[in-house]
């Protein structure tokens, strides 16, 4: 297991298109360990591959306080959306940033799990943004994009500023 490297907004590899994963093999999960050690480190409740660099459809999600109900999505597919509800966002990708993007409340998502096994997933609430965020990471989106374009070039000044200072 290893801690990977988590690519900070605005690096354009976060606006990569993932392509789908052909077949779930070791590599595959692997990967996922490694993804999930490093959400659980960060700490994080969703952690999509574009994040630490590998263009693939997987995301991970665990959104319990005691870091043991690991969600595996692979070729995620978005089968039914409804409602509509509003949340304060964070991203590991964007560190101390979090805003409030408005998103569906209750989703239906098709995907294959850690063993290739395909499964289908209703959720609302907090999962249901979660699902939705990562999903927008592997189109190559990071939520600070719903902002206005004044509040988007604010948060990568702040980034900017804090990278410097971290030097
Ligand atoms: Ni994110």
């Amino acid at each position: 297991m290893a801690l990977l490297n988590i690519l900070h907004y605005p690096d354009e590899r976060l606006h990569k298109i993932a392509k789908p994963v052909i077949e779930v093999t070791e590599k595959t999960r692997s990967l996922i360990k490694d993804m999930a050690e490093t959400m659980y480190a960060a700490p994080g409740v969703g952690l999509a591959a574009t994040q630490v660099n590998v263009h693939e459809q997987i995301f991970i999600a665990d959104i319990s306080e005691e870091h043991n109900q690991l969600q595996v999505f692979i070729n995620p597919k978005l089968i039914s959306s409804s409602g509509e509800e509003e949340c304060e966002e964070g991203c590991l990708s964007v560190p101390g940033v979090y805003e409030t993007v408005k998103r569906c409340e209750r989703i239906i998502v098709e995907a294959l799990d850690k063993n290739g096994k395909p499964f289908r997933l209703e959720a609302d609430g907090f999962l249901a943004v979660c699902i939705q965020h990562e999903m927008d990471h592997l189109k190559g989106k990071v939520f600070v994009e719903y902002l206005s374009s004044l509040k988007q070039s604010r948060i990568r000044a702040k980034i900017k500023k804090r990278q410097r200072e971290t030097l």
